[in-house]
C-alpha cells in the first residue's frame, strides 16, 4: 500500500527529527548540574531513540527510506544544539526543549489521522503513545521553567509556555486511544 506524500513525509521527518531531539538532549544531559535534572534529561533522550526506531519500523512496512537530507540536516541541528546547551545557560535549553516538544505532540496525532483516513488503524497505539510521551516531555520542561523570573518574557517574544501550549492535550483527564481524535484538529 501506497500512504499519501504528506505522510511518508511526516514519518522521514519525524525519523530525522528524533536524531536532532537525542543529540540535542545529550548535550542538555551534560550541562546541567543537577543530578535529578540530568537523569531525567537522559531518560528523555532514551525515550527519543526509542521514537526513532518506532518510526523506522512503520516506515519499513510501507517501503519507505529515511531522507538523507533529513538525516543529514537533522545531524546537523542536533549536534549544533547540543554543543549550544554548554554555552547559553540553564535556562534556554528548557524553554525550548518544552516549546518543540510542544508542537512535536501533534505530529504523531496527525500521522494518525492520516492513517486512520486511508483506513488504517494498526498503528494507532504506537503513534498514540509516542504523541502522549512527547506531552509528557512538554510538561516535564514547562515544569522546571514556570517559576523563572525568564518565562514571561520568552513567553512574549517565542509564543508558548505550558499555560499555552501549541497542542490540547491534558495529561491530567487524557483520552484513550480510541477517542483521541479531538487532540491536533485545526
Ligand atoms: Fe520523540
Ligand atoms: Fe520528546
Amino acid at each position: 500500500m501506497k500512504l499519501q506524500p504528506a505522510l511518508a513525509d511526516l514519518l522521514r521527518q519525524a525519523y530525522s527529527a528524533e536524531k536532532a531531539a537525542a543529540f540535542a538532549y545529550q548535550g542538555h544531559a551534560g550541562a546541567v548540574k543537577n543530578k535529578a535534572e540530568k537523569a531525567a534529561i537522559h531518560q528523555i533522550e532514551i525515550d527519543e531513540w526509542n521514537h526513532r526506531r518506532e518510526v523506522l519500523a512503520i516506515m519499513g512496512l510501507y517501503g519507505i527510506k529515511p531522507s538523507r537530507w533529513y538525516e543529514i540536516r537533522f545531524h546537523v541541528v542536533g549536534k549544533i544544539i547540543s554543543g549550544s546547551c554548554y554555552v547559553i545557560g540553564w535556562f534556554m535549553p528548557f524553554y525550548f526543549a518544552g516549546r518543540l516538544e510542544s508542537g512535536n505532540v501533534c505530529e504523531y496525532f496527525r500521522m494518525k489521522q492520516y492513517f486512520n483516513a486511508i483506513g488504517i488503524h494498526e498503528h494507532d497505539p504506537v503513534l498514540y503513545e509516542m504523541g502522549i510521551k512527547e506531552k509528557e516531555h512538554e510538561v516535564y520542561f514547562g515544569e522546571q521553567i514556570k517559576d523563572n523570573r525568564l518565562l514571561p518574557f520568552f513567553e512574549k517574544l517565542f509564543g508558548w509556555s505550558s499555560a499555552s501550549s501549541f497542542n490540547n492535550i491534558d495529561l491530567d483527564n487524557k483520552y484513550p486511544v480510541e477517542k483521541s481524535d479531538s487532540y491536533c484538529h485545526k
